[in-house]
């Protein structure tokens, strides 16, 4: 979605180039268009337009915008499409209040009807303009535009995280958040406000993140922060938190690519998973109330929704239990159905997805438990479930989720693991053994990476002239061929289905003809099924690639992307790096920019 940057700067200071440089750090969470404001001479000067932050800021001039406060933001279009009018921030009427907003404001209609009869004169097609011309509908008087813009809060339905600067008080930045994620930051000569915390972190790693219904100011020294429906202050010293990340982590590191630099991550990303893991408190918790729950569902979206769908898995093998894994955005059929004495794991690696967190309290409101996997520290899944556990795989900035989805993987198989044990499936020395099998999870990618990246790349080059792609497997092994799928669907922009291989004969390989690629992805104790799978395939004329860590030579397959040998559990480590890094290589042939593939965001906050 879109992405929001405020700095209050001391004065004298000059924050446009921190904006710009925090605009390059949000550009993944959306960017068909950009725009900055900052107070000058007790004037808001904005500059904005549609498309890429270097351009618009080259053609717009931003380099000769100046001053101490000021506010930018990146957009994925929701209403309006992409031009210079719809990009943010925009103005009231007279130019005295400028507005940046992530999400969507649902009665915006209704309030632009309403604010338009009164003579409000409205520039752009979006549902932000409405905030501005709203609140200076509200400004009467001598009143603070604290109180103006308290009101015209309570006047929006919807999601909305908001930054807004007033002519009239040049020294701050003026804040709310509904569902949408907003976080500040605080240092010791300026504070900033962000979507998310890397826009920020070369500056400060002292956070702060903000609840629904929080609002508030920041000035270069002071922070605000009260909750707008009950009027009340909050003490915000008891939530300033140091985060362990680094600016260096959320760099490129000399890395073409974010998604690249991830890829190459992700053994050090699951070092920290696992050690971090291993002794976590939050884990046992949430294995003892899984274990003893009456049903365990599971809600996430997307590269989580796949490891929801792993943990299913693993959980029937390490814990003989079953989980109702759904798509979060289909939460509404829990509705009914979960009940206390349930629990409902929410995986998702910003913690922000709005689908997933309204699955979340809808389970909470209907009395069942809450166990939230996410990587982001007190966002808003975690901090509303009943137990949150962390993967700690570090902040991710490429669209597409590549060390996220490994260490949810790990942190899944480990509860598993340990419900295993609490409802006396495993003992503790089975335990051990998984422990100590996904200990050597990091050493296994780098070993993968190591023998499969010049394979990849060679097809790579071929798989960038084909249109279609089947991702086949069977048992653990399912979930990660979607995930395959899902990797190149996003980043390379080929059609790439995932079918259990055994259902592929249901109408699937239909599609299949000469040279069509098909991808198998070998799964130990399945081997003969799948070859039998391969055959099917292949005597369609299919090319078929299979993803192996048995060094068996089959008849059935043009090329085998030669794994590290592996158990079932663990060829989320074998088989997941080589398919990123055929879905990254892909794009690059094609020519696309794997960080920001077309459309996408991020994080999803809006239904
Ligand atoms: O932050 P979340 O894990 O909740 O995000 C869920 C999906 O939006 C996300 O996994 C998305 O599918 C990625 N682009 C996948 O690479």
């Amino acid at each position: 979605m879109c992405g929001i940057i405020g700095i209050a700067g001391p004065e004298g200071s000059d924050v446009v180039p921190m904006l710009v440089q925090g605009l390059k750090r949000l550009e993944y969470r959306g960017y068909d268009s950009v725009g900055i404001a900052v107070v000058s001479d007790g004037r808001i000067v904005v500059r904005k337009g549609a498309g890429k932050i270097e351009e618009v800021a080259r053609v717009k001039g931003f380099p000769e915008l100046h001053g101490s406060v000021g506010v930018g933001h990146t957009r994925w279009a929701t209403h309006g499409r992409p031009s210079d009018e719809n990009a943010h921030p925009h103005l009231d009427c007279k130019g005295r209040i400028a507005v940046v907003h992530n999400g969507i404001i649902r009665n915006y209609s209704e309030l632009r009807e309403r604010l338009e009869s009164k003579g409000h004169v409205f520039v752009s097609e979006t549902d932000t303009e409405v905030i501005a011309h709203l609140v200076e509908d509200e400004l009467r008087g001598p009143e603070s535009f604290m109180e103006a813009f308290r009101r015209a809060l309570a006047r929006l339905e919807g999601s909305f995280a908001v930054a807004l600067l007033y002519a009239a008080e040049p020294r701050r930045i003026f804040f709310a958040r509904m569902e949408s994620p907003l976080v500040l930051g605080l240092s010791s000569n300026a504070n900033y406000l962000a979507s998310d915390i890397p826009a920020f972190l070369d500056y400060t790693d002292r956070v702060i993140v903000l609840r629904d219904g929080e609002m508030g100011w920041i000035t270069s020294s002071q922070v605000y922060i009260e909750d707008w429906r009950s009027g009340r202050s909050v003490e915000a010293s008891g939530r300033l938190r140091k985060i362990p990340w680094t600016a260096e982590m959320a760099a490129k590191s000399g890395y073409p690519h974010f998604m690249l630099k991830e890829i190459y991550e992700q053994p050090a990303a699951l070092r920290n998973s696992f050690r971090g893991l291993a002794g976590d408190k939050s884990l046992l918790k949430a294995a003892e109330i899984m274990a003893s729950a009456d049903r365990i569902f599971v809600a996430a979206a997307g590269t989580s929704f796949h490891a929801g769908l792993f943990f299913d898995h693993v959980l029937g093998r390490l814990a003989g239990r079953i989980a109702y894994t759904l798509v979060s955005s289909e939460y509404h059929r829990l509705e009914g159905v979960v009940g206390r004495g349930d629990v409902l794991l929410a995986i998702s690696q910003s913690g922000e997805t709005i689908d997933t967190l309204k699955a979340a309290r809808l389970a909470l409101s209907r009395g069942a438990r809450v166990v939230a996997l996410s990587n982001v520290i007190d966002s808003a899944i975690p901090r509303e479930s009943s137990i949150a556990i962390y993967t700690r795989a570090g902040p991710e900035i490429g669209v597409a989720a590549t060390k996220t989805f490994l260490t949810q993987v790990l942190a899944l198989t480990m509860l598993a693991a340990r419900m295993g044990v609490a409802s006396g499936h495993l003992d503790e020395g089975d335990a051990k053994n998984i422990y100590q099998a996904l200990f050597k999870a990091s050493s296994l990618v780098r070993k993968t990476i190591t023998a499969t990246e010049g394979v990849v790349r060679e097809l790579a080059d071929w798989l960038a002239g084909k249109h279609s792609a089947y991702m086949l497997s069977r048992g653990i092994g399912v979930p990660l061929s979607m995930e395959a799928a899902l990797k190149v669907k996003e980043i390379a922009y080929i059609h790439a289905e995932a079918y259990p291989a055994g259902e592929s004969k249901h109408g699937p390989i239909a599609l299949v003809e000469k040279e069509f690629p098909v991808f198998i992805l070998s799964e130990p104790g399945l081997e003969e099924e799948l070859e039998g799978n391969a055959a099917e395939m292949k005597a369609r004329g299919a090319k078929v690639i299979v993803v192996s860590g048995t060094g068996r030579p089959s008849r059935h397959l043009d090329l085998q992307i030669r794994v590290p040998g592996a158990e079932d559990f663990m060829t989320p480590y074998t088989h997941i790096p080589p398919m990123q890094l055929l879905a990254y290589y892909t794009a690059v042939k094609l020519g696309y920019d794997p960080d920001k593939p077309r459309n996408l965001a991020k994080t999803v906050t809006v239904e």
